[in-house]
């Protein structure tokens, strides 16, 4: 049996590279799976988060899952913490990962930054965390940005691990989910940089509750190149993509590019054949109007769940009764396999 598990942590604003990297696969998958999407509440606080900001926010991406079409009867939204499961595995887990496997994590490399000291314990085991989400419930496929694939490589060793050792075959060995035309979506001001809630400027990012003036004008404000838009040379001999070094050369771009195809919903193909050689500025005035259009009703939606935060938090208590419901079976199995008694 095939289950669906992705989380997303509830930490600064939501942007595209979030919407296009996992949240609108997400709802694409709702109709041939069980699907069961997390807001990653346990996870945000591995930094500080002011508490009323955590709040609120845990409360806006459970807005943006239901604004983006994920629905709530079908598919499982919840947060993290309302479900102990996810922290009691990941405890076994911790004993299960080795300190090598955690040491390779680049995640924690870029986030820890220079002072590595002063990082909390709580962000070096971030993975098991994330290993726990996914396991507790069997999840067999993760859709994610391409970002996170080293963590589910992680979570495949932890299972493995957990199996072998115990000579039981508890965890399923997941695979990552990483489609669509925008896999790793990048900032707008520097193409080497990925989009992220994290960089200071805000021009850097199209956050899902952008209005329609500040979609547009940080489009129009995106970094390009001198040179005329590039047309369909560009693309690898098979037509699905761009050449890597075309891509090294260009990366903002074809960053817009991409962007354009999947809201579109066309192959890159298609905008690099109707706009080849000409100037960036028509392209970016059509690319506005393609994400004003698109994404302009989800935030609308998101506004209006934002104001209701007695429904949202409604449909956070159904999920995790939902899910405790599914993960407490998972949990006794794991601390069967180790010997440790319940009664
Ligand atoms: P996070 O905000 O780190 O919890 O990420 C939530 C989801 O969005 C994960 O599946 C990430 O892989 C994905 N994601 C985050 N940033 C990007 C990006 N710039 N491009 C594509 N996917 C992204
Ligand atoms: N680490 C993921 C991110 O930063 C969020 C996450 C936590 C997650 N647990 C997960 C994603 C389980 C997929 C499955 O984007």
């Amino acid at each position: 049996m095939s289950r669906i598990f992705s989380g997303v942590q509830p930490t600064g604003n939501l942007h595209l590279g979030n919407y296009l990297g996992a949240i609108r696969n997400f709802v694409s998958l709702q109709a041939d799976y069980e699907c069961i999407y997390c807001v990653v509440d346990l996870h945000a606080i591995t930094l500080w988060q002011d508490p009323a900001e955590l709040r609120a926010q845990t409360r806006e991406v459970t807005a943006a899952f239901l604004a983006a079409g994920i629905d709530p009867k079908t598919s499982i939204i919840f947060n993290q913490s309302q479900v102990p499961a996810h922290a009691e595995l990941a405890w076994i887990f911790n004993c299960v990962a080795r300190l090598g496997w955690l040491n390779r994590m680049t995640q924690f490399k870029e986030k820890s930054g220079k002072n590595k000291e002063a990082a909390s314990v709580g962000l070096y085991v971030y993975p098991t965390l994330m290993a726990a989400d996914i396991m507790v419930y069997k999840a067999t496929h993760v859709p994610v940005g391409e970002d996170q694939r080293q963590h589910l490589e992680l979570t495949r060793d932890i299972a493995q691990k957990f199996n072998n050792d115990t000579g039981k075959e508890v965890f399923p060995i997941v695979e990552p989910l990483i489609f669509g035309a925008a896999t790793r979506v990048m900032s707008l001001r520097d193409g080497g940089k990925k989009m992220s809630k994290s960089e200071p400027s805000d021009f850097s990012r199209i956050n899902l509750n952008d209005g329609p003036d500040l979609i547009a004008q940080k489009i129009r404000k995106a970094r390009t190149d001198p040179n005329p838009m590039p047309g369909p040379e560009v693309l690898t001999p098979d037509g699905s993509a761009i050449a890597e070094d075309q891509l090294r050369a260009r990366p903002e771009a074809f960053n817009l590019l991409a962007i354009y195809a999947a809201l579109s919903n066309q192959p890159i193909a298609s905008p690099l054949n109707e706009f080849a050689g000409s100037q960036f500025s028509a392209f970016k005035q059509r690319l506005a109007e393609i994400a004003v259009e698109y994404l302009g009703p989800i935030g609308t939606e998101m506004q209006r769940l934002m104001a209701d935060p007695g429904y949202v938090d409604g449909v956070l208590a159904d999920g995790a009764a939902r899910a405790a419901a599914l993960a407490a079976p998972v949990l006794a199995e794991a601390k069967d396999a180790l010997g440790l008694l319940s009664t």
